[in-house]
């Protein structure tokens, strides 16, 4: 039995993100700058084996829940390879993987093959100019057929990540509901939080309240859902897995228990999505640390974790952009 990683306020660390790329074919106007270039270099990448090193060490230390994010995760050439190497880690059950489908159609089954468990997919408007002029590509109709095959090879249930600001008009959201009810996926609604100068201000909408809205309108009762550590709250329909879900970082914050811990592409540690706390786990490795020196820099890192994101208390904003860590 691993000892278990515990920070500084009691909480277990159980979850790792895991982003294989910073890079992304689209440029969501939350996320990212129009224009963006900071990209890291190639050079800094993890390489597949440096990625599996570190991970198996977070997991020897109690990490049993792994998701890999992005940028784009499939951008990255062999996630699927990735993915197995972590499915074959007995410790880890439950593997996921964040993405914003575009190439998904041709990636469902290998990753399915690989391992993983679960999907969570962007989808922020089924109306293909609102879906453009957010994502800055015209290509709807790649991640509804995405969305489609993943289905076909046996994805199930998949979460449909819809990042929500005060202009989302709400036809666009019943629109979204109507659609995850008749493909049996989950709609999971999402505070717009400030990372990064991207160039706009949002203002995100307060799902606290639109959820309990939208419950009431629609006899929905509060649920959890079994595959589930994370910040969500969920709704069913009275039976079966929930349909609709709210996260909510800016109206009512979850970080009291908050179990995870992101590794980027160049092998940093990031404590918090919110701040900038972390540790250079990469330069590290490459600089020659063994398994020991690392994990002690593990404990040090996780012993150090933020207590919270300061989003709505703090005037300056984290400075690296929602797709380094990919959420
Ligand atoms: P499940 O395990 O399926 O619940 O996935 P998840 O919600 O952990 O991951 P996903 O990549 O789908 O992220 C959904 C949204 O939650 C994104 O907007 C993330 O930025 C946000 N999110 C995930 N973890 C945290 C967190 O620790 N803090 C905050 N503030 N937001 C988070
Ligand atoms: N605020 C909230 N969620 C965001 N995401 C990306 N940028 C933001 C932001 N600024 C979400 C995307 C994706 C998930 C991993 O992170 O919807 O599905
Ligand atoms: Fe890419 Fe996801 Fe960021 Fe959109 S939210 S630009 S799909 S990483």
């Amino acid at each position: 039995q691993a000892p278990g990683l515990i920070d500084g306020f009691g909480r277990t660390i159980s979850y790792l993100r895991v982003s294989v790329t910073d890079r992304c074919d689209l440029r969501c106007n939350y996320c990212m700058p129009k224009g963006f270039k900071g990209f890291e270099e190639p050079a800094h990448w993890m390489s597949h084996a440096e990625m599996a090193r570190l991970i198996g060490l977070f997991v020897a230390l109690g990490v049993t829940k792994v998701r890999l994010t992005g940028g784009e995760p499939l951008m990255r050439r062999g996630v699927d390879e990735l993915a197995a190497r972590i499915t074959a880690l007995p410790q880890v059950s439950d593997l996921s993987l964040s993405t914003n489908a575009t190439t998904l159609k041709r990636h469902a089954a290998k990753l399915k093959a690989a391992g993983v468990k679960r999907l969570n997919v962007s989808l922020d408007s089924l109306d293909p100019a609102r879906f453009a002029a957010i994502t800055g590509r015209d290509c709807l109709a790649d991640v509804l057929a995405g969305l489609a095959e993943a289905r076909t090879v046996g994805f199930a249930p998949i979460k449909l990540n819809c990042v929500v600001s005060s202009d989302v008009p709400e036809q666009e959201i019943l629109q979204l509901l109507g659609y995850a009810l008749d493909n049996g996926f989950i709609l999971r609604l999402i505070e717009t939080m400030p990372m990064g100068s991207t160039g706009q201000q949002f203002v995100h909408a307060n799902l606290t309240r639109l959820g309990a809205q939208l419950a009431q309108r629609f006899g929905l009762v509060p649920a959890i859902d079994p595959s589930d550590t994370g910040p969500a709250r969920y709704w069913t329909q009275g039976q079966g897995h929930p349909v609709l879900g709210v996260i909510t970082p800016m109206s009512q914050h979850f970080c009291e228990a908050c179990n995870r811990v992101r590794l980027t592409v160049d092998g940093t540690l990031h404590l918090c999505l919110g701040q900038d706390d972390a540790v250079p786990l990469g330069r590290m490795l490459r600089a020659g640390a063994s398994d020991a020196e690392l994990t002690a820099a593990i404990h040090a890192g996780i012993a150090a974790k933020p207590e919270r994101h300061e989003f709505t208390t703090k005037r300056e904003q984290v400075v690296r952009f929602m797709s380094q860590t990919g959420g």
